[in-house]
């Protein structure tokens, strides 16, 4: 689906996020994401925080185009592509633990509300968690991470995942979050011979599998993910180490 549509909604997440809602027919799996085109700025790859007939992104404004999508309004314009991806795959009655890291938790959401889960939400700081009271509406089992201890749980989320997943017997854990997090959050998984099914970001341009901007280790995150799961992850070796930059060349992470 290609529509232009009208920003429905606008909420304050923290100091740098906001979701933005807009009105596009259509099913949206879980985990699944849109290229959201900015007019006059640029399209961008952006995770659906809500999958109904009213979608959502959640957006950190970090660069250009997430800074003018920012600086929207209701009633303003964008460009929504998609959505695109596999998305996640749950099993009905799997335990669920769902692991967000920053704005990632945001990708989560719409598995947490279909399937619930038990959640991790971390962040830096306590001024950074966000969407905690949507994710207690769909889990009885929320623990909060901060960096800095200034909010539940100090340390990162993956210090955590380890503790709680040590006094918890879980099937899969879904994970969303920097890169970083995920390489450390894969590796405590497979430590405990528990499955993972992780969404990961590379730099994306045509967002379908076309262009090859976003391939790690031949895959293309973009059509073969963005969710993949741990047996995947652990043969890409790209993964935690390398990525492409927007002219194709490999950098370090
Ligand atoms: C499948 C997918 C889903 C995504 N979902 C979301 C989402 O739900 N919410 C959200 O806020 N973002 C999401 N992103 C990331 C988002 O697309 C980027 O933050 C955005 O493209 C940056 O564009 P920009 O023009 O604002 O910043 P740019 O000007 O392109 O970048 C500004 C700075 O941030 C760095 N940067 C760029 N992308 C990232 C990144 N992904 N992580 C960390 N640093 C980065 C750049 O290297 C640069 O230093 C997703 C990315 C992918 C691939
Ligand atoms: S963004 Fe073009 S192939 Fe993935």
């Amino acid at each position: 689906m290609n529509d232009i549509v009208r920003i429905a909604s606008c909420r304050k997440e923290s100091h740098d996020t906001k979701t933005f809602g807009f009105v596009m027919k259509g099913n949206a799996k879980a985990g699944q994401f849109v290229m959201v085109w900015i007019p006059g700025v640029d399209e961008i790859p952006m995770s659906l925080s809500s999958t109904g007939d009213t979608k959502c992104i959640t957006v950190k404004a970090i660069g250009d185009a997430t800074k003018a999508l920012h600086g929207l309004r209701v009633n303003d314009v964008i460009g929504i592509r998609g959505p695109y991806g596999n998305g996640f795959s749950l099993k009905k009655n799997q335990r669920v633990l769902a692991v967000g890291g920053g704005v990632g938790i945001s990708a989560l959401m719409p598995a947490i509300r279909a399937h619930g889960a038990d959640v991790i939400i971390g962040a830096r700081n306590k001024a950074e968690v966000i969407m905690e009271p949507e994710v207690r509406k769909y889990s009885n089992n929320v623990r909060i991470s901060t960096d800095d201890g200034s909010c539940g749980f100090k340390g990162n989320a993956v210090e955590l995942t380890k503790e709680v997943i040590s006094a918890n017997s879980y099937d899969l854990v879904i994970g969303c979050g920097p890169e970083i997090m995920l390489y450390h959050l894969h590796k405590a998984c497979v430590d405990s011979g528990i499955e993972c099914q992780l969404s990961l970001e590379r730099f994306m341009k045509c967002g379908a599998g076309l262009c090859g901007s976003c391939v790690m280790d031949g895959m293309r995150v973009c059509e073969d993910g963005p969710v993949f799961g741990g047996r995947q992850i652990t043969k890409l070796k790209e993964f935690g180490r390398i990525r492409l930059d927007p002219a194709g060349a490999k950098v370090k992470l």
